[in-house]
């Protein structure tokens, strides 16, 4: 991938900053963000669909000011390839044409604008099709670290290891991951668990895995839920969620 990054650049030089705004509280936004969004002309965020206010410009929202001017993209929640094509393709170009019109322009990114982020795919569109135009990424907390940090919940430790990965499709698949995370010691961060937490609760169970298992819902919002596993139904719950599972602890411990 060949791309022209400028970390250096002056805050008023034209480009266009990624910038990671953490999974939900305001406060969770780096200074380096909070500072990238203040120098900004433009603001750009994704937006599902059009008129919607967007989970990353909502977030961010008390560092934006009434000056700047906000560019919504559109990012259509649809597994179609073709779709997702044209909208990366579409924002790729908008931003580009920002920037070569002299602006200093931030899309922002919910989480870290890196991990699971609509922005990387305007990443590499951008590297692609406009390989001269500046672009440089600030990292956001994860929704993984805000969920174990307000669950006081340990990620990794020792010689353990940490994945973080989208919900296995199937019971099946997520029997063979548990097996091979026992097996490694590797602690789970499961993303996209919503819609699956139907099945994944029963199979948890049956595993004797409950107990070890955080469950953490709209992380850094007000109606924000962290609870041990075993006290959530299984029933369908919302698109932001997560789960941490952990396989066992380290032998020395305090
Ligand atoms: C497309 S990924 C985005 C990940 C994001 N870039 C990050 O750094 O955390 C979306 C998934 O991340 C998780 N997620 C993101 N924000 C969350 C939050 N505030 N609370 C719980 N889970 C969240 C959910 O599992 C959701 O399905």
């Amino acid at each position: 991938m060949q791309q022209a990054f400028s970390d250096d650049r002056s805050p008023s030089a034209a480009g266009l900053t990624l910038v990671g705004v953490g999974p939900g509280d305001p406060q969770l936004l780096t200074v380096a963000a909070v500072r990238a969004i203040e120098a900004a002309a433009v603001v750009a965020y994704p937006v599902a669909r059009e008129g919607a206010d967007g989970m990353a410009a909502t977030i961010a929202a008390p560092w934006i000011g009434a000056s700047q001017r906000r560019l919504p993209l559109l990012f259509p929640m649809v597994s179609e390839a073709e779709p997702r094509r044209a909208a990366w393709h579409a924002a790729a170009e908008a931003l580009a044409a920002e920037v070569a019109a002299g602006e200093v322009v931030v899309l922002l990114c919910e989480g870290d604008a890196s991990l699971f982020a609509s922005c990387s795919y305007v990443l590499l569109a951008l590297a692609e099709r406009h390989p001269s135009c500046p672009v440089r990424v600030i990292p956001g907390i994860t929704s993984v670290a805000a969920a174990a940090a307000a669950g006081s919940w340990p990620l990794a430790l020792q010689g353990e290891g940490l994945l973080i990965r989208p919900t296995p499709e199937s019971p099946a698949a997520l029997e063979r991951l548990l097996d091979w995370a026992v097996a490694s010691s590797t602690t789970l961060a499961l993303l996209k668990l919503g819609q699956r937490w139907s099945w994944v609760r029963p199979l948890l169970e049956a595993r004797g895995l409950l107990d070890q298992a955080l469950f953490a819902q709209r992380v850094g919002w007000p109606e924000q839920l962290l609870a041990p596993a075993a006290q959530v139904p299984a029933s369908e719950q919302p698109y932001f969620s997560l789960l941490l599972v952990r396989q066992g602890w380290p032998p020395v411990l305090p």
